[in-house]
């Protein structure tokens, strides 16, 4: 008996090992993990990566934005981010004139970087476990909306508490395992960021929507910023007067490069994961959701493309949006092909019934069936959520009008934050765009959403006009937000003139019966799956930790949620079909493989070309005479993650994460060791391009460089 007790410990030890690389753990956690990491080639230990009583990783590791990650690598503020991350700010300094899109930017000197209006940087102080304090005053008699208002009043309170001492403190509270635990995230917020470089989209675009999300890759996916503050150091808004920050870390940059099984660890802020969805969540999104989501955005990317080929002026104008609109299309794509491959409904119903079983007589019983109904309940609501968020939610006039409504209905209008905002959105607007996509969307909408969730708006709009393209003609032709002059001339009196717009009806028309029709539904529901969820969490710990005791617990880490996690594993090729096998890293031979003048993704800049003609590559070669690009490594990540430094055994930047292959993406839902990759941008193509394509080596002057 004895040894077969040791056996079962030894396999489930081997599978721990195994798979060990899904998950994304939490830095305040991490001596839980550091033997693991340490066993796989990791040299320094718990307290080099996240501490608050010494400069640690984490003081180099920031929140760029709302949803990206970036790396300081040097004493005076300079910053590495993914050329995608910093591509809305690349874009808003461009113009056909100077087009740093095309044609990439470099600061030459300090005074040359360039100010970014709205953009963050955010630094973790400190992380903490606050479930106690979250709880305080929480009976089991609550409902599940009393207990939601206790949560939100306890936070406010402790949040406001955190950040008294100002000077640029924001704290969130999350949620982790679906309100299991509660955690308080203090963070210091810097706000003049200044762009620095990036290089043109030839490199940090190299494949464009093409390459992305797949391997082999060869996207130069970097760009630069620099952080500045007050005399004090402290976030200070944007003054000329502001110096560069001085960080409390930086990363030390490593030339050593990456070679199969070598040890690798991200340090970043990964947005969304949903790894412990029932079986029915799963079949909805990789069966019901992505599909028609897809279909809608193939649509709509189409009619963006037509009119981006036509003229160069709208390319730049629609290339930020264009991108975003195509990368979550392609991801979705990925997502329901590896679930279906994995076959993840049917793992998850197999797990489902036998814990039902082992929840027989317990506090657990019946749960699995109770979500599974929820999710019944929940479906036609989400299918109609869906398909506003993807259709009416999509058009750009109606969501321009909507938002100058609210100025009005806040009773907060402002003649300069009317210029501001007009500014903003006519920038980038070109109207026969949006009216084709509206027209197609609408068309969509009514065909495959029940007539029970067509708002009477749509049903009246249709029975007046006919048909769809004749209510888009009408609604665009007779909107004023379809001429700048006379939204910049609305004053003070002009609600009127904005309430009785069809754009704005249309948008408020809506949006109005989302409020009253659907979401209401949904956030009963949500509320009762959420609480059914925190139960079927703790039930899956405890059924773990039944079968197959202390190790079964230690797979637990909780969804990402846009808090700081480590991620590590070791560099790994893979293999996506039968018969072919993919090497883990990329080189400059390949871009050269690509390049073809013809094709707009694959054109490289001319220096590029006459480089490799000579091969003047200074010190930035691998081995093998070749400049790397970009490798792959088994590391858990998703959105948010971009632009997370990726890390040696010895804590140095070794690279820049960007991406997951696409056989990978469904990593959100289901990690799958044989397909889930991270992509990386190797800091030596990195280097390489600032020095000898950029010609602003400069730069490199400020970093340091392991031995
Ligand atoms: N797939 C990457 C991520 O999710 C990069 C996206 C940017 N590139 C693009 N071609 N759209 O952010
Ligand atoms: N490209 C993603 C990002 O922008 C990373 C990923 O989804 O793997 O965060």
């Amino acid at each position: 008996m004895k040894r077969i007790i040791t056996t079962i410990a030894l396999a489930i030890a081997a599978s721990a090992a195994l798979h060990a690389d899904e998950g994304m753990w939490l830095p305040s956690l991490i001596s839980q993990r550091i033997q693991d990491m340490q066993d796989k080639g990791f040299r320094l230990n718990a307290e080099d990566i996240y501490s608050i009583n010494q400069a640690s990783l984490k003081d180099a590791v920031v929140l760029f934005g709302r949803g990206c990650t970036g790396e300081l690598i040097s004493p005076e503020g300079l910053l590495l981010t993914n050329h995608h991350c910093g591509y809305g700010q690349i874009q808003q300094h461009s113009s056909v004139e100077h087009d740093y899109l095309k044609d990439g930017f470099w600061a030459m000197n300090r005074d040359e970087e360039l100010p970014n209006k709205g953009l963050t940087v955010s630094f973790l102080e400190r992380m903490e476990d606050v479930t106690t304090i979250i709880l305080n005053g929480y009976s089991e008699c609550m409902s599940e909306a009393q207990r939601a208002e206790l949560v939100k009043s306890n936070s406010k309170k402790l949040i406001e508490d955190s950040t008294a001492d100002g000077q640029g403190l924001r704290a969130t509270v999350e949620s982790l395992y679906y309100g299991n635990q509660y955690f308080l995230f203090i963070y210091r917020e810097y706000s003049d960021i200044r762009l620095v470089g990036a290089p043109p989209s030839a490199v940090g675009k190299f494949g464009g929507d093409t390459d992305n999300w797949m391997w082999p890759r060869h996207t130069g996916d970097f760009s630069m910023f620099r952080i500045y503050a007050g005399k004090d150091n402290m976030p200070a808004p944007y003054s000329k007067d502001n110096i560069p920050y001085k960080p409390k870390k930086y990363f030390t940059i490593s030339l050593k490069g990456v070679e199969e099984g070598d040890f690798t660890f991200i340090y970043g802020f990964p947005g969304r994961t949903q790894e412990y969805l029932h079986s029915s969540g799963v079949r909805y999104i990789g069966e019901i959701s992505d599909p028609h989501k897809i279909r809608l955005r193939t649509i709509r990317l189409g009619i963006q493309k037509k009119y981006m080929q036509q003229s160069q002026d709208i390319r730049i104008r629609y290339s930020s949006k264009n991108a975003s609109v195509a990368n979550a299309w392609k991801k979705w794509q990925g997502e329901a092909k590896g679930l279906r491959k994995m076959n993840t409904v049917s793992t998850k119903r197999r797990f489902e019934e036998k814990f039902s079983r082992w929840a027989c007589g317990s506090r657990y019983e019946g749960l699995v069936g109770r979500i599974d109904s929820l999710y019944r309940e929940l479906e036609p609501y989400s299918y109609a959520t869906d398909y506003y968020a993807e259709t009416a939610r999509t058009i750009e006039l109606a969501n321009f009008a909507a938002k100058v409504g609210r100025m009005y209905s806040d009773g907060k209008f402002s003649k300069s934050r009317l210029e501001e905002m007009s500014a903003d959105f006519y920038r980038d607007y070109y109207a026969p765009i949006d009216m084709e996509c509206f027209a197609a969307m609408m068309d969509e909408y009514l065909r495959n959403v029940p007539e029970q969730f067509h708002p009477d708006y749509l049903k009246n709009s249709i029975s007046v006009y006919g048909n769809v393209s004749v209510w888009a003609d009408s609604l665009f032709s007779n909107s004023i937000f379809t001429r700048r002059g006379i939204v910049e001339a609305l004053e003070e009196d002009g609600a009127e003139q904005v309430f009785s717009d069809p754009a704005y009806i249309f948008a408020d028309s809506f949006s109005k019966w989302y409020a009253d029709e659907i979401w209401p539904r949904i956030a009963d529901t949500e509320r009762e799956l959420q609480l059914a969820y925190r139960d079927y969490m703790r039930g899956m710990m405890e059924y773990e930790e039944s079968v197959n005791g202390k190790q079964g617990l230690e797979k637990f880490y909780p969804d990402a949620n846009l808090t700081l996690r480590v991620a590590y594993g070791n560099i790994s090729g893979y293999s996506p079909a039968d018969g072919v096998i993919y090497e883990p890293s990329s080189s400059l031979k390949g871009i050269m493989e690509k390049d073809n003048p013809e094709i707009f993704d694959y054109n490289i800049p001319q220096r590029l070309r006459d480089i490799y003609a000579s091969k003047d590559y200074g010190k930035w070669a691998g081995k093998d005479g070749e400049i790397p690009v970009c490798f792959i490594a088994t590391n858990h990540t998703t959105g948010g993650n971009s632009g997370s430094p990726v890390i040696n055994s010895d804590g140095n930047l070794i690279g820049i994460n960007f991406d997951r292959v696409w056989e990978g993406t469904m990593s959100d839902i289901a990690f799958d060791p044989d397909f889930c990759r991270n992509i990386a941008l190797d800091i030596r193509y990195v280097l390489f391009t600032i020095d000898k394509v950029a010609g602003a080596g400069h730069l490199l002057d400020e970093m340091s460089f392991a031995e």
